[in-house]
């Protein structure tokens, strides 16, 4: 018999026979870890319990068990803790439980939503779950997505497919319509379309932060006379720094009178679509041609999550289909590497429709409802003859004290965001219109009642 080419004794990959025994015991070992690691936070706060992580790099031989589970733990305590309840900074809620063990799951199944073959019941989970979302906001029959890794990568799938869509692929005069406010990435995204800023015309928004309207037509008609080509214009659902929701209706009429693809950048409001939450400013998105939904930034989905919903998938296809020569394809079944940017990509999915369906549409609605109710019981409270108050529709509020100088806005925040992480409350603090602001977003599930009376008292003192 012919020798084995390599030592079986030592176990690296899961049998295909047998009990795995080793990796049941790993795995509740890493369970057990990350559990304690969760509840630590309750004493120790959002930001991480140690500074002194040390980035140990692989030897010639390989570490043991024990010397592996010691540095996960040390790589936990020097980690930011979203699950603490003054984790209110950012758009990283908790995680949701059964998106944890998505996560699991697809990583144990290490299929590939490249090919169909690669990932045959991946594949078609996430064109249902495309089309459910895409149904769900009032899209027809030829409507489906993708999923990517995180709102500026559907972004980016979507504007170029509206640019590929208008004919203006190579033009270099071919421009991006966004509000001042709209997310910093599409900067990115313009220069990775080999486009320079001004290629990307900034419309002014309005006392509320949503795109002004007659900015908005003044800019389409200077576009006209400088011959600059439109391929899409961005209005967003939710920005990022106060929750504004852009005047979809208005936009999607002038996007239809002159043909432009209307793409809505709803990274942080799109998920409100899905329920029935009275949220101001979320009708008529069916209009759209494109629509980012990303559930990892305020229902917990695991990152990364993010969707790209279109009303027609044959721009996806048109778009990026290039042939995957050494993949065999199946009849009536796209290649999932065949109509977005990314080619590999693993099964993420798995952890989004884990979640959905564990929450159901009661549940999506509960935690969204607990959002909007955090944000309004802080702004009722919040003292008005102190601060000035910059908020929307969503779970966002940036604020800052009433006559402060620009110029001292940055101290301000620098001192009050060092003296509330004193007391565990993680709040960020964005620039925005030449000055610092104090930004809390309500999306942790954890977050209490009291615990927004003790940061009202804080920010009071
Ligand atoms: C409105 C908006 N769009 C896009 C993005 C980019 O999303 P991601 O960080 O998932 O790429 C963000 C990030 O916070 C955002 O707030």
């Amino acid at each position: 018999m012919a020798e084995d080419l390599i030592n079986y004794k030592d176990i690296y990959f899961p049998s295909y026979l047998g009990t795995n025994d080793k990796l049941i015991t790993l795995l509740n070992r890493a369970s057990q870890t990350l559990c304690d690691w969760f509840s630590k936070a309750d004493k120790n706060g959002p930001l991480p319990f140690d500074d002194n992580f040390k980035c140990i790099m692989p030897a010639e031989d390989g570490n043991s068990e024990e010397d592996l589970f010691s540095e996960i733990e040390s790589l936990l305590n020097n980690s930011f803790n979203p699950v603490h309840p003054g984790s209110l900074a950012h758009l990283d809620p908790p995680p949701l439980i059964f998106s944890i063990l998505g996560d699991l799951i697809a990583a144990g199944l290490n299929n590939n939503l490249l090919a169909y073959e690669l990932s045959p019941s991946v594949t078609l989970l996430e064109e249902s779950l495309c089309k459910w979302f895409a149904k769900k906001i009032g899209f027809n029959d030829l409507s489906g997505g993708i999923a990517a890794s995180g709102g500026t990568l559907s972004n980016l799938n979507a504007l170029i497919a509206a640019r590929n869509n208008a004919g203006l692929a190579t033009n270099p005069n071919s421009v991006l319509l966004v509000s001042e406010d709209a997310h910093s990435s599409f900067v990115k995204c313009i220069r990775v379309m080999g486009l320079d800023t001004t290629n990307l015309v900034r419309i002014k928004t309005d006392n509320q932060g949503r795109m002004d309207i007659n900015d908005l037509r003044k800019s389409l008609d200077k576009c006209t006379i400088e011959n600059k080509k439109i391929f899409a214009i961005v209005a967003t659902l939710g920005t990022t720094v106060r929750g504004a929701i852009d005047p979809v209706k208005e936009i999607s009429e002038i996007c239809k009178e002159r043909n432009i693809w209307l793409h809505i950048d709803g990274s942080i409001g799109g998920i409100f679509a899905v329920i029935s939450i009275p949220i101001k400013g979320l009708n008529n998105i069916n209009q759209a041609n494109s629509i980012t939904i990303n559930p990892q930034k305020i229902i917990g989905i695991t990152k990364t999550s993010s969707l790209l919903l279109v009303s027609n998938m044959s721009t996806l296809e048109n778009t990026f289909n290039t042939g995957l020569p050494y993949i065999s394809s199946k009849e009536n079944i796209i290649n999932r590497g065949e109509i977005g940017i990314q080619g590999s990509r693993p099964a993420e999915v798995i952890k989004l429709w884990l979640g959905l369906r564990f929450l159901g549409l009661n549940g999506i609605e509960n935690i969204l409802k607990s959002s909007i109710k955090r944000k309004d019981f802080f702004i009722k409270n919040i003292s008005k003859n102190k601060f000035d108050i910059y908020s929307g529709p969503l779970h966002i509020v940036s604020f800052i004290p009433k006559k402060l100088d620009p110029e001292d806005s940055d101290t301000w925040t620098q001192t009050k965001v060092n003296e509330l992480i004193n007391n565990n409350f993680m709040l960020s603090r964005p620039k925005f219109k030449g000055r610092y602001f104090l930004r809390v977003v309500m999306g942790n599930y954890n977050t209490k009642e009291s615990h927004i009376e003790e940061l009202l008292r804080l920010l009071d003192a």
